[in-house]
């Protein structure tokens, strides 16, 4: 019985990217992306990471991907922000869209 699995990935700087898209292709999984709504490049992109992070916010994101309830299993690639997972992925996460299943 085939299993399918569906990867979903935020990365900021490309370093989780990379690694999701490595895993991805060598165990034959989908990948999905969630991207930040607005830019976080530089000092100033820095700083709005760690405020998230602490003030556990919750930014608004895209999704780009299959609807992942169409899958038996999601695997999550997220980077850590002062020990906290990244807050576009807490948005993701929060907002229940794991069990999406259409269109
Ligand atoms: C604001 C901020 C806070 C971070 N906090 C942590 C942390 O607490 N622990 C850790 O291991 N890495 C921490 N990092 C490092 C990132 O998790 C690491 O650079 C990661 O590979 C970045 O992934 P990306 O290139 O996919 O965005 C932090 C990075 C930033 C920008």
């Amino acid at each position: 019985m085939k299993h399918e699995v569906l990867m979903i990935c935020y990365s900021r700087t490309g370093t989780t990217l990379t690694v999701a898209r490595l895993l991805a292709a060598m165990a034959g999984w989908q990948l999905a992306l969630i991207e930040d709504v607005a830019p976080r490049a530089g000092w100033v992109g820095d700083v709005r990471c760690v405020w998230d992070a602490l003030l556990k916010r919750k930014p608004p994101y895209h999704y780009i991907g299959p609807p992942p309830g169409r899958f038996d299993h999601v695997v999550l690639m997220s980077p850590i922000w002062m020990g906290r997972l990244a807050s576009p992925m807490r948005s993701y996460l929060r907002a229940g869209s794991l069990r999406t299943s259409g269109p």
